[in-house]
């Protein structure tokens, strides 16, 4: 059997976070426990899972508990996870020692010469996040806080690892400067709040790393489900140290690879005059040689309507027109058209999915132009928007840019030629 400190050698030192109940906070009151992934005790069809398996359940849990804290208020910040400044982000407490010597101390905000600043206790990035984004994010980053189920678009899993709007090429994990964005800046036309009036540059800092934390937990569950679903449940060598290490090295360097790839475009903004916008609009409509998708999913009019997804009329019905639970039902009572058009179009996390409606000139992602330039260039994760770098070139890319941000001031950039008119719900349901 292996010990817990012999383990933590293994891995390397790791340390021991405390976040207080924070008596001044009732929000913060009363311990709270991590949720598992549904796939480590449930069979799900076509994922793997450890359904039927409780030895390698049982495993999954201590080695989680072991190499990230086996609960919130106990964080343990693996060596090598690369957090800025070991992860003293992460909570309010830590504790220095162990065994008998171990004792509590406060986490302080750094001075501007990196020195603790004595009148100026830390929060930390549980705090923080349990007061502001738990109920909606979950315990686990799960996106299955009390509040999500009100939401659409629901709130982010986190533990997938995956998120939308990045700076990193396609698949790639973000970089921190995307999250501190989402948060300081919310994601406009979602139910993601802006907390830059919230919340101080370092306490999103925190919650960056929080968020960052709670994601690799999430990977590094994943990674070990996967694992043990292909190991026998009584092979006693399953999910040992050497393949812990090599998982969690796995997740860790993902994050770290990110932090040094983001892909700035080589050439400056191409003036957004007449001709760039037009070029831009050829591009979107698929009349140039790349013969490109933009218009099959956003719609000739781009108004979110294309026809690669189900009309909106449809959409609205199935993801409004009840309780959330009953929505299976819903979809089951399309035609077998839209039932298959409606399968193919989830999200990587099994929700709904609508293209955006280029013509309100809300863009989730920002509205800068370079926001606009990573969701073409390097298309968004998670959520079937392609990467269209290096199919175009950057400077197609800019024009790309120019005409999305000149749509919602000129209308009739789309409206000459009159494209064909999209089929009523009714004919729609019966031809397609
Ligand atoms: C009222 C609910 C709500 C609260 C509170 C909330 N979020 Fe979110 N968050 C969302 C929703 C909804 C999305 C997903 C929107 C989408 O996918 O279009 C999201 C997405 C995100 C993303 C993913 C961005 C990406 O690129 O994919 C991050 C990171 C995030 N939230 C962090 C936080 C943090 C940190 C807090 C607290 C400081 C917080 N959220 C509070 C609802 C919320
Ligand atoms: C396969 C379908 C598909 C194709 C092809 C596609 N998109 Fe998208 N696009 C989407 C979806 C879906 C979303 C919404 C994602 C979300 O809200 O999470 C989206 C969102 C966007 C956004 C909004 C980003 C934001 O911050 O809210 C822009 C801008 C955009 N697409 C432009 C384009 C352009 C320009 C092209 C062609 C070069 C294109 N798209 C091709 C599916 C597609």
């Amino acid at each position: 059997m292996i010990t817990r400190s012999r383990f933590i050698v293994a891995l390397g030192l790791a340390i021991l976070l405390v976040t207080s109940a924070g008596c001044t906070d009732s929000l913060n009151a009363g311990p709270l426990s991590y949720v598992d992934n549904d796939a480590l005790t449930h069979e799900l069809k076509g994922k793997a899972n450890l359904a039927g398996k409780p030895a390698l359940q049982a495993k999954v849990r201590a080695a989680l508990a072991r190499i990230f804290g086996e609960s919130p208020q106990r964080i343990r910040v693996p060596e090598n996870s690369g957090f800025p400044s070991g992860g003293l982000s992460l909570a309010n407490f830590r504790q220095v020692g162990e065994g008998e010597s171990a004792r509590i101390e406060p986490i302080y905000h750094q001075l501007p010469d990196g020195r603790p600043d004595p009148n100026h206790r830390q929060t930390g990035g549980y705090g923080l996040y349990r007061r502001n984004c738990l109920h909606c994010h979950g315990v686990s980053g799960a996106g299955d806080g009390p509040t999500a189920a009100f939401l659409f678009p629901p709130p982010r899993d986190f533990r997938k690892g995956i998120y939308k709007f990045t700076s990193t090429p396609s698949g790639a994990r973000p970089h921190r400067d995307d999250l501190t964005r989402t948060i300081r800046d919310g994601l406009s036309g979602t139910s993601m709040p802006a907390f830059d009036a919230l919340m101080t540059p370092s306490e999103i800092q925190q919650a960056v790393d929080y968020v960052i934390f709670l994601s690799m937990r999430g990977e590094t569950e994943l990674a070990l489900i996967e694992e043990g679903s292909i190991s026998d449940e009584n092979d006693t060598e399953a999910l040992g140290e050497e393949i812990l290490k090599e998982l969690t090295a796995g997740v860790f360097d993902r994050w770290k690879s990110a932090q040094t790839q983001v892909m700035n475009p080589t050439i400056p903004r191409t003036k957004s005059d007449h001709e760039s916008v037009i070029r831009g609009r050829d591009l979107f409509l698929g009349r140039t040689k790349e013969k490109l998708e933009c218009a099959g999913c956003h719609g000739a009019l781009a108004k979110g309507d294309g026809p690669s997804f189900v009309p909106v009329d449809v959409f609205n019905m199935v993801v409004f027109g009840g309780d959330p639970s009953t929505r299976p039902e819903r979809v089951d009572a399309l035609d077998e058209t839209l039932k298959t058009l409606w399968n193919q179009k989830p999200d990587d996390w099994g929700n709904p999915l609508r293209p955006a409606n280029l013509v309100k000139g809300v863009f989730k992602g920002g509205r800068r132009p370079i926001d606009i330039f990573w969701r073409i260039a390097k298309g968004i994760n998670g959520a079937q928007m392609p990467a269209h770098y290096p199919t175009l070139n950057e400077a197609q890319i800019w024009d790309l840019v120019n005409f999305v941000l000149a749509l919602p001031y000129d209308p009739d950039l789309l409206a000459s030629p009159p494209p064909m008119p999209r089929p009523k719900l009714a004919e729609a349901g019966a031809s397609r």
